[in-house]
């Protein structure tokens, strides 16, 4: 039997996705910034903001000399917004520490900002022919189940055995490929709850399959824990316009712009009581974050389209400072958390 990469390599050529936009570059810099959005992107969403990401910053360097206010509104809507300061800290750090060329090993690439082991090893395989061993959460399953690892992974020890496990199955040519159809394939075949093994060109000894349940491997014991944390958010909206302030820098969300935020409902609902107009709850929404999840509940609150002064300093005195009114269209093009952009989208009923 062919060899696992052959296999792998000869399946992407046929089956695998081409005619991605970063496919077929070996611009680091694009090659790079596809990465940093698919680590926790699907691609369907990556193919909408790629295109209009490249045009706002076609270079490292404009990337790197854009404000991070800029930066994080050509991401808004992408989430984990950690990446895009870091996306942009990592542009810095190319232009300071490496005259504006991304570095051409995986070992150099692994030390910029945001960029882990395994985006190294794509960005140094696809770019430089690097043979380097990628390992994602794809690969990590596709991995465990053709090899039949069942060592915990929530183990450091046990991740550090996959990788060298990833390292031996290299081939010796044909890398770009090899790494694409891992990732081809635990996207597309080898998913985590409905695997097509009739389709893969490595099921044959696959030993997770043989041993008649795939979806049991890989095993990871310690799932990511998410506390759940309760927000009330004020839609403060007269006429046209809606009150948003910038988050400080650090928090949730921070560097966005965001309706304002109260710790917990009543509070919030307090803080409104008297105020002119009519407000209206709305049914809570979850939204995950990497380490936290968020019930967020949304009090709409209409104020009449004129306010005395005493009113209107009555409201203004409640609010975050650097608030401003902003029409929703120019919200729009401002960084925004994806829930608010949601909401503003399409707006609750009043
Ligand atoms: N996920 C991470 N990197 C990818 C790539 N280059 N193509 C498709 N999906 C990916």
């Amino acid at each position: 039997m062919a060899s696992f990469s052959r296999r792998v390599i000869a399946w992407q050529r046929q089956h695998g996705r081409h005619g991605l936009p970063w496919q077929g570059s070996q611009d680091a810099y694009r090659v790079w910034l596809s990465e940093v959005m698919l680590q926790q992107t699907q691609v369907a969403t990556v193919l909408r903001y790629y295109p209009r990401f490249l045009e706002r910053f076609p270079t490292v360097q404009a990337l790197a000399s854009a404000s991070l206010d800029a930066v994080l509104s050509q991401w808004s809507g992408m989430g984990y917004y950690s990446r895009a300061r870091l996306l942009h800290r990592c542009a810095q750090a190319v232009v300071t520490r490496h005259q504006g060329r991304f570095p051409d090993t995986a070992q150099a690439l692994a030390q910029l900002p945001g960029i882990g082991p395994s985006t190294a090893a794509a960005i140094a395989a696809f770019c430089f022919g690097e043979r380097a061993a990628i390992l994602d959460g794809n690969v990590k399953r596709v991995l465990a189940r053709h090899t039949g690892f069942a060592d915990d992974l929530s183990r450091p020890a046990a991740v550090g055995a996959l990788w060298r496990l990833a390292q031996d199955r290299l081939p010796r040519q044909g890398i770009e490929a090899y790494t694409q159809g891992l990732m081809d394939l635990g996207a597309t075949l080898c998913t985590q709850r409905a695997p097509r093994c009739v389709d893969c060109p490595v099921a044959a000894d696959c030993v997770a399959r043989l041993e008649g349940e795939p979806t049991r491997l890989p095993v990871k014991t310690r799932r990511l824990s998410r506390r759940t944390h309760a927000l009330a958010l004020l839609w403060l909206q007269q006429r046209d316009g809606l009150w948003l302030h910038p988050r400080p820098a650090g928090g949730i969300w921070g560097g966005l712009w965001c309706l304002p935020v109260w710790d917990d409902l009543p509070t919030l609902q307090q803080a409104v009581a008297a105020w002119p107009g009519r407000g209206r709850l709305l049914d809570p929404v979850t939204h995950d974050l990497t380490h936290r999840r968020l019930e967020l509940h949304l009090l709409r609150w209409q104020l009449p389209a004129r306010l005395t002064t005493a009113q209107s300093a009555d409201v203004q005195g409640l609010l975050p400072s650097q608030a401003r009114w902003v029409s929703k269209a120019d919200a729009l093009a401002l960084g925004l958390p994806a829930p608010v952009r949601r909401w503003i989208e399409s707006p609750p009923p009043a």
